[in-house]
């Protein structure tokens, strides 16, 4: 490997920021062609210093990845994007891959909840996953498929059975509710988003997402804000829907959130110290109540999850929210354990 030293400038690329190393690592995109998968394939390729970490983004999906990748490969940052479509292009799509993130599958209409997806998504999940089993054993996997309350276990069922699950590699990805918590809390309390910090512990979907709103630093919120704060996070998701009235669900706000913590991944695989993202993965701290997997803060390392955060000070309000998490997450986490058996 060879190191450049980057001049502090505006690059071709328009990047001010400055690459001091070439990066080594490769990014697969399962499901690549999608509503999510080309904007968060866009965010990678083009992320100012990405190419310091970032060297080959692999796309795969059941279509159009030829289009994708030369559409792609054309924005000058030297992150190589290659293009793989159908489940025979699988193995080379991951081979070498050292993070794989999966967006692949359907997406809701109105009237639907996650769960009425899981008919078809765990299905596609289970074979990509049995797919990085065989081919990239040891490769960080972030699921977004939905619902991620039951994908994830399937994804964990399915690496179990081929001896290869390490609790420390997959994640399912909750980025998006702390983002949107951030945008929903900040308008309401009049800052900048880009300021404020929710967490949002528990699962996605539904009362399976708790945000924790008496904790927020700076902010102070009527009982009634918190209440209608609570429910627009809890079904953030829906406001999309609806709004997007039959053609999907939030895709470029996923995209958004999901390069948002891929890139703090790699970070952390490379090295980088102190980087913390909220993921559902297996935790030990509801083990007692059966909830295997859970959401909140956790600190990323070279070999994924370092640590996994506590739940920290909740009101009694949030107390109420967490009871009915634990009850739904409880119920999802076995459907998705159940389908993988
Ligand atoms: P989309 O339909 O636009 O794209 C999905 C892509 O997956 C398509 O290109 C399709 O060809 C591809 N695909 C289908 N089967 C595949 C397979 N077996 N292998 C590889 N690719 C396959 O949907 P979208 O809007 O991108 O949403 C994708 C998923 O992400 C949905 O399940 C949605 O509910 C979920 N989602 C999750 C979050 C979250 O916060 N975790 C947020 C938004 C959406
Ligand atoms: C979201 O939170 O936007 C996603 O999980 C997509 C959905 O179905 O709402």
């Amino acid at each position: 490997m060879w190191f450049c030293r980057a001049l502090r400038r505006v690059a071709p690329n328009g990047s001010r920021t400055y690459a001091t190393q070439i990066g080594d690592k490769k990014v697969a995109v399962l499901g690549a062609a999608g509503g999510i998968g080309q904007p968060l394939s866009l965010l990678l390729k083009s992320h100012p210093g990405a190419s310091s970490f970032l060297s080959h983004l692999s796309l795969y999906d059941v279509v159009n990845t030829p289009g994708v990748a030369a559409d792609l490969s054309h924005i000058n940052t030297s992150v190589k994007c290659t293009h793989h479509t159908g489940s025979d292009a699988l193995p080379a799509a991951l081979d070498g891959a050292d993070v794989v993130v999966i967006p692949a599958g359907v997406p809701r209409k109105p009237g639907m909840s996650r769960q009425d997806l899981f008919n078809t998504n765990a299905s596609i999940v289970q074979q990509l996953t049995a797919g990085i089993a065989s081919t990239c054993p040891q490769a960080q996997v972030l699921v977004i498929s939905n619902p991620v309350n039951s994908t994830v276990p399937i994804a964990a069922e399915t690496l179990k059975k081929a001896g290869v699950y390490d609790r420390r590699r997959l994640f399912g990805v909750t980025t998006l509710d702390l983002v949107r918590a951030s945008c929903f809390v900040a308008e309401a309390a009049g800052k900048r988003p880009e300021n404020v910090h929710v967490d949002v512990l528990g699962g996605h979907s539904g009362k399976t997402i708790l945000p924790v709103l008496s904790r927020v630093p700076g902010v102070q919120l009527t009982k009634e804000q918190v209440e209608k704060l609570t429910n627009r996070i809890q079904f953030g998701g829906d406001e999309v829907v609806k709004a997007k009235d039959g053609l999907g669900s939030a895709t470029l706000s996923m995209a958004y959130a999901g390069a948002r913590f891929t890139l703090n991944l790699l970070r952390a695989l490379k090295g980088e110290s102190g980087i913390t993202e909220a993921a559902f993965v297996e935790s030990d701290i509801f083990k007692k109540d059966g909830v295997d997997y859970f959401s909140t803060q956790i600190t990323l390392g070279r070999q994924g999850v370092e640590s996994v955060g506590e739940v920290g000070p909740l009101d009694e309000y949030e107390q109420g929210l967490l009871k009915d998490a634990l009850e739904d997450l409880k119920i999802n986490i076995k459907a998705g354990v159940d389908f993988a058996k």
